[in-house]
């Protein structure tokens, strides 16, 4: 690991568990809302049958991998991984208030995930990708992870498709957002700050597509919501 993506890392983590507790609350308020409607059209775009083994990655809270139980319907299972030990146990307490039996939590670094070749049917993260150090790395972790035919989703922000509304939202993520998330959070790492710069160093939506495509995803997609603020990739192991 070179020492910049050591210190990306320590600083991102650093980021996540000072605001913990806070997360929940503020992903509701600064997205309006928004992010539940997000994540639940990951689910339907990742397609989820029965029995399948599904791997949440950077799964925070947990909110994604609940819902992928709650589409397993009692069967299959669910391991939720994140690095950040805060942002784990509140997503366990949540699994643990919803008796959810097919969900397990394991800390783990997406880019170096515990687990043998091809041992998922499906993988999905959310607003993770952006974080990690090293993006090939975690791309390629997913790809090694899945069954052939197996498939991933990727929910994270991307580029507003308009202009005139990228003015807008530009407005609102470098000038409010910094200022209510941290004023709810009492934040002093800097986290509301890091995340509209961290948006903008992602790859827009076809670079992502492309990126993908070259770690060897098929049948690759995506789909933008809010007008491309945030939006869904999909791909498949051949
Ligand atoms: C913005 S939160 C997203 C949480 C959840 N997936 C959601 O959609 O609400 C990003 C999460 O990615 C985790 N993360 C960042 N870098 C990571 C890495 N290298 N390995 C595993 N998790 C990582 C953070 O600890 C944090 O919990």
């Amino acid at each position: 690991m070179t020492q910049a993506a050591f210190d990306k890392e320590k600083t991102v983590q650093k980021m996540f568990s000072s605001i913990a507790h806070y997360y929940d609350l503020n992903n509701s308020l600064l997205s309006f809302g928004l992010h539940h409607a997000w994540k639940k059209k990951t689910l339907d775009l990742l397609e989820l049958h029965a029995d399948d083994k599904v791997l949440d990655i950077g799964s925070g809270t947990a909110d994604l991998s609940i819902l992928a139980a709650d589409h397993l319907g009692g069967k299959g299972f669910v391991i939720a991984t994140d690095l950040n030990e805060a942002m784990l146990s509140i997503g366990k307490k949540k699994i643990d208030t919803r008796k959810l039996q097919n969900v397990s939590v394991a800390l783990a670094n997406a880019e170096r995930l515990p687990f043998p070749d091809a041992a998922f049917d499906a993988v999905l993260t959310g607003f993770c990708m952006r974080n990690v150090s090293d993006l090939e790395q975690a791309l390629r972790e997913i790809h090694r992870l899945l069954k052939p035919g197996g498939k991933m989703a990727c929910l994270d922000f991307s580029t507003p498709v308009f202009a005139p509304f990228r003015k807008m939202y530009d407005f609102y993520s470098f000038s409010l957002l910094p200022k209510i998330g941290t004023w709810v959070s009492r934040d002093q790492t800097g986290i509301y700050e890091y995340l509209p710069d961290s948006i903008r160093k992602f790859p827009n939506q076809q670079n992502f597509k492309k990126q993908i495509e070259t770690i060897g995803f098929q049948k690759t997609r995506y789909q933008n919501l809010a007008g491309g603020i945030v939006a869904i990739h999909t791909g498949t192991r051949p």
